[in-house]
């Protein structure tokens, strides 16, 4: 009796190791719901990651996000002509930001949407399309983020309101939002990294900054695809691509030059960017297309 007990002491253990290997390849990125769908694993996997600056909408609850291997897909014109949609697809968890489609431009971006970071600027985007953002792809995580004065729960906050409207109408929608306190984190890591207030110095955060924030917390590695450097733009014989893949016209580098000058009200690409290489040093994550060398 006592060496069946030992027996069964040894597969118990064996079991919780290979659920500690396996389980963040497999099952990654899918929220409460289709853990529920696997009772059998349920029991014996470690807690899915819970991220209390993101809180639903409708239920309240934090976001719960795990991720092995993530995929972030830059918005840039940089993304034409990749092919590497097939790529990401095969990602854990596949990460875009505001409305960025990917109906027609699969082969180079991908079909796959697990999570979506949007700016409040861009939530009138996705209601413009509201039966594909929050019916056709239920399954898709947003979280937005935006300014207390827009996301304010008290009835006056316009964005929340959208929102708040959006998961009345599409129950199944998981929406998130970023808490005030999580802004100001954001904020105050920006001013640790650069050393310059974010306020005083006349700028907004980038989708791309929430994004890399959220991700660094929720994947074991990161891969980026699309994002230019903080020297790109000054390099030799650059790629000369529009800001977003999906729209023609604006192009990248002018945008970026305009942003970072700025007096008020412009979005730091540039200092962000060095900033991500930084974090590239200490983190798991890599930027391609075009690649980055990290040194
Ligand atoms: C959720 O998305 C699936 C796949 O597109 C769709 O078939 C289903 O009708 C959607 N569910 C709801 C309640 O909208
Ligand atoms: C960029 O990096 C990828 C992945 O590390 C590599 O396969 C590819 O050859 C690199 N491309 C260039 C142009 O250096
Ligand atoms: C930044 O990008 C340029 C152009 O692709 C490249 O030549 C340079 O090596 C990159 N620098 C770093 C630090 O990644």
């Amino acid at each position: 009796m006592v060496v069946g007990f030992i027996a069964a002491f040894l597969l118990l253990i064996i079991a919780r190791l290979t659920n500690e290997v396996n389980f963040p390849l497999i099952l990654s990125c899918f929220g409460q719901a289709s853990v529920k769908l696997m009772p059998f694993s349920y029991t014996q996997r470690r807690p899915l990651r819970t991220h209390y600056g993101y809180i639903n909408v409708k239920t309240e609850e934090p976001l719960q996000l795990d991720c092995d291997l993530c995929a972030i897909i830059s918005n840039s014109g940089q993304m034409t002509k990749q092919k590497v949609g097939y790529e990401i697809d095969q990602s854990s968890c596949i990460w875009r930001m505001n409305n960025a489609p990917t109906r027609g431009y699969e082969d180079d971006v991908g079909k796959r949407t697990t999570i979506r970071v949007v700016s409040h600027t861009s939530v009138p985007l996705l209601l413009k399309n509201s039966e594909y953002f929050f019916k056709e792809t239920n399954n898709t995580v947003y979280v937005i983020w935006g300014p207390f004065r827009n996301m304010r729960k008290d009835g006056s906050g316009i964005v929340y309101n959208m929102l708040k409207k959006t998961v009345d109408n599409y129950p199944e929608a998981k929406i998130y939002v970023t808490t005030e306190k999580r802004m100001s984190y954001c904020d105050e890591v920006f001013k640790m990294e650069t050393g310059r207030d974010r306020i005083q110095s006349g700028s907004y955060l980038s989708t791309g900054w929430f994004t890399l924030i959220l991700a660094m917390d929720a994947c074991y590695r990161i891969h980026v695809y699309g994002m230019i450097n903080d020297t790109y733009c000054k390099s030799e014989g650059f790629r000369k691509v529009p800001y977003h893949y999906y729209e023609p016209g604006r192009d990248e580098c002018d945008e970026y030059f305009l942003h970072e000058n700025a007096p008020y009200g412009g979005h730091r690409f540039i200092t962000e960017k060095k900033v991500f290489a930084e974090w590239a040093k200490k983190h798991s994550i890599i930027f391609t297309h075009p690649n980055w060398t990290l040194s």
